[in-house]
């Protein structure tokens, strides 16, 4: 009998005919969102799961899913796993790095340009028929080239963003728990700054870091206060690196210029005083959304989930202790 899985949603068609040449899937290409319960009842009776970023996989849910022995999230992050319960339980658990590098980068660029030329603001107004003619001072934004980016988080999404700064002649600064050796700061042409510093020097700061308990409210009232008033902010990393609730205060307050983001505590319930700003540039989670970084995330993600119900070690082990 072929191990039995479950696709929490949708994805590619031949993803499922690679998954169907080894298990007995069970698929959600109707793709509503399992919420937990729901989830824990389907996950019940499986071997394996490829999931997304709102599959919260947690003691709960594998309290109620005993043949559990791996979950593959199509994704970078992997914040939806408590990875010490799928330890203790002995279930494997993979994520997708790599791939999603340079889509997550452009994306993080398209934010920092339409941030700072108010791009989606004048669209907006010219949408609505508010263009009466050419003004010197319409719409006025800020420079991008030559302007100091301040990246905080200088993984491989962040060299990837650095090394596109080089285009716009930008002075890049970076903020890691530790500076990276000499070479990589070559390549990224990036000066390591303490957080509090470079958040003070940059006109433009943007997260590049994943979220946990260290990272909750890394942003926060305190740190925006440190930034310049022309600065903006841009976040294509997870909700909850930033205090949503703090940033909005900012923005209307003047005391953060503009925000990009892509990501929200809470998402998609985005806090609604977002949507009453202008000086914010809104995207709904969709920085690795192209077709062809999309593909190359569910494929591995699957292949993954076939390593590990095979026996093998899956290429992409969040928790090697469960093979040790
Ligand atoms: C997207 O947010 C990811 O983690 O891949």
């Amino acid at each position: 009998m072929k191990p039995k899985v479950l696709v929490t949603r949708e994805v590619f068609d031949d993803v499922l005919e690679y998954l169907r040449g080894y298990f007995d899937v069970t698929s959600n290409q109707a793709d509503a969102p399992f919420d937990p319960g729901e989830l824990a009842r389907r996950l019940a009776d499986q071997d394996g799961a490829v999931t997304v970023l709102t599959d919260r996989i947690d003691a709960a849910l594998l309290s109620r899913c005993p043949r559990l022995r791996a979950v593959c999230n199509i994704a970078v992050g992997y914040n939806n796993f408590d990875l010490k319960a799928l330890s203790a339980r002995g279930v494997m658990a993979t994520n997708t790095p790599g791939v999603l590098d340079d889509a997550t980068a452009d994306f993080t660029w398209s934010l920092i340009l339409a941030t700072a030329r108010r791009l989606t603001e004048a669209e907006a107004w010219l949408r609505a028929g508010e263009w009466r003619g050419w003004k010197l001072k319409q719409f006025l934004g800020v420079d991008v080239h030559h302007a100091t980016l301040g990246i905080v988080g200088l993984g491989r999404i962040g060299q990837a963003v650095a090394r596109r700064a080089r285009g716009f002649d930008m002075n890049v600064l970076y903020h890691n728990r530790t500076p990276l050796a000499p070479e990589v700061e070559r390549a990224c042409n990036a000066t390591y700054a303490g957080l509090d510093e470079l958040l003070s020097r940059a006109d433009i700061v943007t997260l590049h870091v994943p979220y946990g308990p260290a990272s909750h409210h890394l942003i926060d009232g305190a740190r925006l206060a440190r930034m310049k008033p022309t600065a903006i902010l841009i976040n294509a990393a997870r909700g909850g690196v930033v205090d949503d609730a703090a940033l909005i205060a900012a923005l209307k307050e003047g005391r953060v210029a503009a925000a990009g983001l892509d990501v929200f505590e809470g998402e998609p319930a985005l806090n609604p005083e977002f949507l009453a700003l202008e000086n914010v540039v809104l995207a709904p989670h969709i920085a690795s959304a192209t077709t062809g970084t999309r593909r190359n995330m569910a494929m591995p993600a699957a292949k993954n989930l076939v390593a590990a119900l095979s026996g093998e070690r899956p290429p992409n082990l969040l928790n090697p202790e469960v093979i040790k």
